[in-house]
């Protein structure tokens, strides 16, 4: 799995992975309940350039997101995961990376908002040591952030450095693939 962030251009991958989730998915993800892909596409189109979208692929494919917007010092993530690929660690990974990411841009607090039936996110939550406040039927997760330091800014570069090699590695296999005759 390769965890990076996704680039500009790449937001039509994020847009199709949440069009893959399931009804009920979508209704988890988004607290909202009638999610349909035209609600999507005004979601993506409207993400500002700088929030960040941090991705896991498995080879091309975006099977892992959290989208994290600033509102002031406040963090507002939001996370999701293919199916076939749950349970494995992937959202634990993309949400330590979010803290990462906005601790080193000085937020105070990673904050999400799920429905309070979501067990998955709320055990995520919990497992990260977020405090969770519960009203009318939804749950609202904070986790206070110290402020940066040598290690999470150490941490950032290198993972993002090795992103970027795994990636390239990608390419130079396909291109290399590419010029091999066809079978
Ligand atoms: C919430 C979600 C992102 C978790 O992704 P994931 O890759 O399965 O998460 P992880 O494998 O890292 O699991 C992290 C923890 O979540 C909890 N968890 C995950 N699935 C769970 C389930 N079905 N029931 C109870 N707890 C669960 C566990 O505590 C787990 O830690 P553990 O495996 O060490 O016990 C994923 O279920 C998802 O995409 N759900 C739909 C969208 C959504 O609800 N988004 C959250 C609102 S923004």
């Amino acid at each position: 799995m390769l965890y990076r962030k996704l680039l500009f251009q790449e937001r039509a991958q994020f847009r199709a992975h949440l069009k893959r989730l399931s009804a009920n998915d979508r209704c988890f993800r988004f607290a909202h309940s009638r999610v349909d892909d035209q609600w999507i596409d005004k979601y993506v189109d409207g993400i500002a350039a700088d929030d960040m979208i941090l991705g896991c692929f498995d080879g091309d494919v975006l099977v892992g997101a959290a989208h994290i917007a600033f509102a002031g010092t406040v963090a507002e993530m939001g996370i999701s995961v293919d199916p076939a690929c749950r349970i494995k660690g992937i959202g634990t990974e993309l949400t330590r990376r979010a803290v990462r990411w906005t601790r080193n841009r000085r937020a105070e607090r990673l904050y999400t908002l799920c429905q309070s039936d979501n067990r998955s996110m709320l055990g995520l939550a919990r497992k990260l040591g977020m405090t969770i406040h519960r009203e009318c039927g939804t749950a609202e997760a904070f986790l206070p952030l110290p402020p940066p330091d040598l290690f999470t800014v150490g941490d950032e570069i290198g993972a993002e450095m090795d992103g970027l090699a795994q990636d390239w590695l990608d390419t130079v296999r396909a291109c290399q693939q590419a010029l091999l005759p066809k079978s």
